[in-house]
């Protein structure tokens, strides 16, 4: 499954990151991927918001790699492979540890993870696409019936709600 969602601004980023928010379950892995200044941060910073985590307590872990938010509603676990290059071994920096049903996991960079590592067949990937200084693009994908289910679930919220899929929406008319 693919679906694609315009984002006009970075408010859009952040409603898709909080719609995405409400339909989480511990076990979940959101794999993040697209270019430097895509809004990967952006949009794990709405995310862990929406989960409780105060905004203070959210920073990028690109020096750190990987950071954990016990706090969060559902523990929140947030790494960041950019240092560690192509054939990242995240198990390097201790995320096996919570590849569990107790936590949610979101990777950005996720592309640069090593070949053959089995949990990321039950992720969700998201990938963003700079289209210009505000506007990207999101492509969510899946293998997993669980997560096509919800993102299903969730398409008719995100039309409503991101204005850059308002101009879409078929019902909205003229
Ligand atoms: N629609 C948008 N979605 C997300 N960020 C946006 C959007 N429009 C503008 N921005 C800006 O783009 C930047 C995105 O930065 P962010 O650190 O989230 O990107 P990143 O993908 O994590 O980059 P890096 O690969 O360096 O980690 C922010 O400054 C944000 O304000
Ligand atoms: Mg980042």
């Amino acid at each position: 499954m693919e679906v694609t969602i315009g984002l006009s601004d970075l408010s859009d980023t952040e409603r898709l990151a909080r719609h995405l928010a409400q339909a989480l379950d511990p076990g979940d892995i959101i794999l993040l991927s697209g270019n430097l200044g895509t809004g990967k941060t952006a949009f794990t910073k709405a995310l862990a918001q929406a989960l409780g985590v105060p905004a203070r307590r959210i920073t990028s872990p690109s020096f750190g790699l990987l950071h954990h938010y016990p706090e969060a509603e559902i523990p929140l676990v947030h790494v960041d492979l950019y240092r560690m290059g192509h054939d990242a071994d995240p198990g390097a920096i201790g995320l096996d540890e919570y590849l569990d049903n107790l936590h949610i996991v979101v990777i950005e960079w996720a592309n640069y993870l090593m070949s053959g590592l089995k949990w990321t067949k039950q992720a969700l990937t998201l990938h963003l696409d700079w289209i210009d200084q505000d506007r990207r693009q999101a492509t969510l994908r899946t293998q997993e019936e669980n997560w096509m289910q919800r993102i299903k679930g969730l398409m008719p919220v995100i039309h409503k709600n991101l204005t850059g899929n308002r101009k879409h929406d078929k019902r909205s008319g003229p």
